[in-house]
């Protein structure tokens, strides 16, 4: 019996993923930069067995239905058709980042879920490989097949994946301000968005352009022009998801607090810029030496935690 186990942790974009060119195919509109952190791992095992008729799948240590379920299932279809193989899997999965609240689970997850999977059923483990294929699981899966900064590519199916780049160091400090599952999941919100906001046109021709300069800003080691730039890109898709119809907003009163504490902090002269996906938890960035005392001006407002960056996906031995 075929069985293999991966780990692989969330990432925070610094520049988002938010819209679609290809549902099925799952090609962003936009490329996306993005950071693996070190905390909050996902480990799948992946068994192939003969006895099944169907794939199941274990989240957190209960049986899963439902949404779960099906992605899984139609993510391994994919991957049996790659592999040229039809015996269906059980999948175990166990996160350690709050599911549903906006911290991308399922970034972590579709990443391991991809080695672990491609490992199973014989296909290749390479990154480009790996993070081709996570990406149609989750887009931003394909950011955290890498370790610490990632870009991934616009393009079509063979070309749009993630890959490395050198830029300055980076701590993120996480305020969880709801850890629960989301009213609007991303993907229908993202699809909300391309269908109903009137400033959704905007929003992928500006984070076009700024993603060509946050990824200068790496090259030139400026630590505060990427700051800079991530928390206007975040503002500005939360500015898309605001012209939603019907209405989404992700961003509750504890949301606009910390990016107020943020600004606060940096009229103190700390370089940090602040930054939420599609959830209400912000995530303020830093230089790795102000973490600290950025985690310590946030903390009355929501649980936090100091991450840096982190691997990229790996494989390991012995199943859960
Ligand atoms: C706001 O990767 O979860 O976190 O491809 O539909 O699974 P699907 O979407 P997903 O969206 C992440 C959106 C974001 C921004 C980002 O991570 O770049």
């Amino acid at each position: 019996m075929s069985t293999a186990t991966a780990i692989a942790h969330p990432n925070i974009a610094l520049v988002k993923y938010w819209g679609k060119s290809d549902a099925t195919l799952n090609l962003p509109e936009t490329g996306s930069l993005s950071l693996t952190l070190d905390v909050f791992p996902t480990t799948t095992t992946v068994t192939l067995d003969d006895a099944l008729t169907a794939d199941t799948l274990e989240l957190d240590g209960l049986p899963a239905a439902g949404t779960p379920l099906d992605r899984v299932r139609r993510f391994l279809d994919l991957v049996r058709a790659q592999a040229g193989v039809a015996t269906h899997a059980r999948v175990v999965s166990r996160n350690t980042v709050p599911t549903g609240a906006g911290l991308a689970s399922s970034a972590s997850g579709f990443a391991a879920l991809a080695a672990a999977a491609s490992a199973a059923y014989g296909l290749p483990t390479d990154t480009v490989s790996l993070s081709r294929l996570a990406r149609r699981g989750s887009g931003s899966a394909s950011r955290s097949v890498l370790p610490a900064l990632a870009v991934w590519h616009e393009g079509d199916d063979a070309t749009s994946y993630a890959e490395p780049v050198t830029g300055p160091e980076i701590a993120m400090v996480v305020a969880t301000v709801d850890a629960g599952p989301k009213a609007v999941s991303s993907r229908e919100a993202m699809r909300r968005s391309a269908a109903t906001s009137p400033y959704y046109p905007a929003w992928v021709t500006s984070t076009r352009e700024t993603l060509e300069v946050a990824l200068e800003a790496c090259a030139d080691d400026d630590f505060t022009a990427l700051g800079r730039l991530a928390e206007t890109n975040a503002l500005r898709m939360h500015a898309a998801i605001q012209g939603c119809e019907p209405p989404v907003r992700y961003l509750a009163p504890a949301s606009v607090a910390l990016f107020d504490r943020v600004a606060a902090l940096r009229a103190e002269g700390v370089d940090v810029w602040g930054t939420a996906d599609a959830g209400p938890n912000v995530v303020a960035v830093c230089r790795p030496a102000d973490a600290g005392r950025v985690a310590d001006a946030l903390a009355d407002l929501a649980p936090v935690t100091v991450a840096l960056p982190g691997p990229g996906v790996r494989l390991v031995e012995g199943a859960e």
